[in-house]
């Protein structure tokens, strides 16, 4: 079993990543195989709506050079799929945006790739707009066929510099618990 996480922070090692790797702490203490995926300083566009990924149905997306397709990969080869996005302006990343609208559309092109996959989203946030990126996330799994795994609380972490969510002792628990909740649902589906 494995698990792939994606974080949309534009600055490495920062708040989203921290509450990224809580959740996948007890899922790595129980065994299963996990990978954090950082798109800060990748350079990804959007997508360019030209739609070759329905015309070819190659698993790919035809703008090659940059992560997007290692991605698609990455996303088809797990068990579970972790997307993490800071708020930015009430919503995710430009970098997390990109990474729904090309993964997605390249999914939905290839006969839904993610399809019954588990998928669950974390935001960092400083103040306001969380839920609101929390939806787009996922809304992302929702339209891939997904199985979406809640926590104790929205899935929401509090901080603004770098390393403060660790101060926000609900939002790690909250971390811990969809971590724990993702482990229990990989056992059920692989029982
Ligand atoms: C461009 C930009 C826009 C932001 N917009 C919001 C916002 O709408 N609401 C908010 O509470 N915080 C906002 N923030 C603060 C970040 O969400 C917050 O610092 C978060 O912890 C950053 O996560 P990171 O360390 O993973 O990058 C914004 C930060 C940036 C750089």
């Amino acid at each position: 079993m494995n698990v792939v996480a994606f974080c949309g922070s534009a600055r490495k090692d920062g708040n989203t990543k921290l509450l990224l790797e809580t959740v996948l702490e007890p899922l790595e203490k129980n065994g299963v195989q996990t990978e954090l995926v950082e798109l800060a300083g990748s350079k990804l566009r959007g997508c360019t709506a030209c739609f070759t990924c329905i015309k070819k149905k190659n698993g790919r997306c035809v703008i090659d050079d940059d992560m997007v397709n290692e991605c698609v990969e990455k996303m088809a080869n797990a068990d579970a799929i972790l997307l993490g996005s800071p708020t930015y302006f009430a919503d995710v990343s430009t970098e997390m945006k990109a990474l729904i609208d090309r993964c997605g559309m390249v999914g939905r092109a290839n006969g839904d790739l993610y399809k019954r996959k588990i998928g669950a989203a974390v935001v960092a946030v400083r103040r306001a707009g969380s839920i609101h990126a929390f939806d787009t996330m996922n809304h992302f799994f929702q339209i891939s066929q997904m199985i979406i795994v809640g926590s104790s609380y929205w899935n929401i972490g509090i901080g603004r510099e770098k390393g403060e969510v660790a101060s926000d002792e609900e939002g790690m628990k909250t971390m811990h618990q969809l971590g724990v909740n993702i482990g229990w649902l990989l056992d059920k589906l692989n029982d």
